[in-house]
């Protein structure tokens, strides 16, 4: 497995590589969430990377940059044992160099939801893509669930700027107890883990009223609201019914389906988690 830090060793990296590329883009601190698009990645490709960046760009002013959880050398230790080819671990001065000015904006599914409540997140997040891609030129492309408007502004963003590549989605990984794994759930005490259980627990309530025959999307965020407000340790941010492709909020779930998404605080700790409705 070859770790490489610079552009110019990962151009020269790419260039020996003959076959498909998977490329699975991470911010490390690496869990089994992360560990299901590797081995998604491994099943489909000739050769596989993973790069690992605490991209600083997508984190707004007072959320948690500096304290976002690193561990290279256990992520090191997971990933070769998922026999990856290439991990690619920059500083951010690789990625942003002094007089670092060009952005990559994609403007309305970036708009709602997470983009809303973290203005500028989804800007990062679509610059560093874009930067990951090019230096890479993979042929697919791995993504989590997960965080699912980052997928639907990433499969935008390869539309719209001709990346030829193949964007694969792959579903959350949850704990037993229906917790989304996530970096940041080791920001969580005791108390608010189990506290956490609550995001799930509301979404499948929801889930259960859908396939019961429910449409009113209102119904539907109004019973995702009730369950959150069961749980004292919990604030939501918001709660969504939408349209998986626009974002645009639903007044009713039709034949396209819906993301059923929301954003809670438990403590000081933000967490989100989705599911989709009547997936065509
Ligand atoms: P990060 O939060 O490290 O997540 C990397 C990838 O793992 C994302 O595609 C995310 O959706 C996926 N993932 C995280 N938890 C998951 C879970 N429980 N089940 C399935 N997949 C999961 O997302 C980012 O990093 C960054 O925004 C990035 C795309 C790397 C750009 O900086």
């Amino acid at each position: 497995m070859l770790t490489l830090t610079s552009f110019a060793d990962l151009r020269a990296a790419r260039r020996s590589l003959t076959g498909s590329l998977g490329l699975v883009p991470t911010m490390g601190y690496l869990h089994r969430g992360h560990l299901s698009l590797v081995e998604r990645a491994r099943a489909e490709n000739a050769h596989v990377a993973v790069s690992i960046f605490v991209n600083p760009t997508q984190f707004g002013p007072n959320e948690d940059l500096s304290r976002y959880p690193r561990d290279l050398t256990h992520d090191l230790e997971l990933l070769a044992g998922y026999h990856v080819d290439l991990v690619w671990a920059p500083t951010p001065e690789e990625l942003y160099p002094a007089g670092f000015q060009t952005w990559v904006s994609v403007e309305q599914v970036s708009a709602p939801l997470e983009g809303k409540q973290r203005p500028g997140h989804f800007r990062g997040v679509a610059t560093v893509v874009a930067k990951l891609f090019n230096a890479f030129t993979p042929d697919r492309a791995y993504f989590g669930q997960k965080d699912a408007q980052q997928v639907v502004v990433i499969r935008r963003l390869a539309r719209d700027l001709n990346f030829p590549l193949e964007i694969v989605t792959c579903p959350i990984v949850r704990e037993p107890d229906g917790l989304a794994l996530s970096s940041r759930n080791v920001y969580l005490n005791a108390e608010e883990r189990q506290a956490a259980t609550v995001l799930s627990r509301a979404l499948r309530a929801a889930e259960a009223a859908f396939a019961a025959g429910e449409r009113d999307a209102d119904v539907l965020r109004a019973m995702v609201g009730s369950a959150l407000a069961q749980e004292p340790l919990a604030r939501e941010e918001y709660v969504s019914a939408a349209d998986p492709e626009t974002l645009a909020e639903l007044e009713t779930v039709g034949p396209g389906g819906a993301l059923l998404s929301l954003a809670v605080r438990v403590g000081k700790t933000r967490l989100i988690d989705n599911v989709v409705l009547g997936a065509p």
